[in-house]
């Protein structure tokens, strides 16, 4: 695995593996890699002939200063969980590729973008849709590699693709959770063990209101159940726990059309996100 810090390096190897007609797959990422991005990353190895990992801790999509200063950066040993895979390039573009002097330009999706995450956090998928449409061009892939753990991210980074006819394809892969339900994050490390344990909570829930749902109980009453429901195991505040459907995250009141419960609460100083299908 070759590491690259100039776009110009990274597009003079890509431009021969166009040349001899291999496909390209991304997998985009802040650092600090645990299972979920390895999933990813297996995915890219599995579909794509070349596959290039970024890792960039893109300062636009932080609307906390605090929380990009604290976001952990562990380049050596992000490098040493990636040598079992077949990947290619680690792609460690420095502040001054990604936003030189005199970079002006905002990358803004309308409506995917607005609600959930992007209400509780301005400006942050400004930011993702930016850094997204920069790190597609440069690493010029066919296939850009997500998680669902993210869900509206994906959402967002598919209009990106899509609206600026980019050529790449968005890959939704699964959520890897621990075996407690949680879903693996670098946040989850800000976490000590009994709040850890206690965070199961937030996946058990959403799997019963899901579930609740499916079988015909209204929507808005499982929702308050389950907002009750995590307030009483100590977790709170809530940002949002809401039923949105899955294709363009609009607000619905049932599942006719396929549908999504998407969470956002604090533990312990810690906001924690997870989504799950219905159904
Ligand atoms: P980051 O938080 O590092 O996540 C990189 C990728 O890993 C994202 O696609 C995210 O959805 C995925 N991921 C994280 N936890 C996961 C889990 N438990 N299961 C499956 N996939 C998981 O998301 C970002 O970085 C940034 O916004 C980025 C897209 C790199 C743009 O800066």
């Amino acid at each position: 695995m070759k590491i690259i810090r100039s776009k110009s390096e990274l597009r003079e190897l890509t431009r021969g593996w166009r040349v001899s007609g291999e496909s390209i797959g991304v997998v985009p990422t802040m650092g600090a890699l645990h299972d979920g991005h390895l999933s990813l990353v297996s995915a890219a190895c599995a579909r794509c002939d070349r596959v290039i990992v970024t890792l960039f801790v893109n300062p636009k999509q932080f609307n906390n200063p605090e929380d990009l200063e604290k976001y952990p950066r562990t380049e050596d040993s992000d490098a040493v969980k990636l040598a079992p895979y077949d990947v290619d390039v680690l792609y460690v573009p420095d502040g001054a590729q990604m936003y030189p002097d005199g970079f002006a330009t905002t990358i803004s999706v309308d409506g995917v973008s607005d609600g959930l995450c992007g209400a509780t956090r301005p400006g942050h998928f400004d930011g993702v849709a930016t850094v997204v449409a920069k790190l597609l061009r440069q690493s010029d892939a066919d296939f850009a590699f997500f998680g669902e753990k993210d869900y509206q991210q994906v959402q967002v980074v598919r209009r990106v693709s899509e609206d600026l006819d980019l050529n790449c394809e968005i890959v939704p892969c699964p959520t890897v959770r621990e075996d407690s339900g949680l879903a693996l994050s670098s946040r989850n490390l800000r976490l000590d063990d009994a709040a850890r344990q206690r965070a199961s909570i937030i996946h058990a829930t959403l799997s019963e209101t899901a579930r609740a749902i499916a079988s015909g109980q209204e929507a808005g009453s499982a929702l308050d159940k389950a907002r009750g429901s995590l307030l009483a195991h100590g977790l709170g505040p809530i940002d949002y726990l809401e039923m949105r459907r899955e294709r363009d995250l609009a607000v619905v009141q049932d599942n006719t059309a396929p549908a999504r419960l998407f969470v956002a609460v604090w533990l312990d100083g810690v906001r924690l996100i997870d989504n799950l299908a219905i159904g």
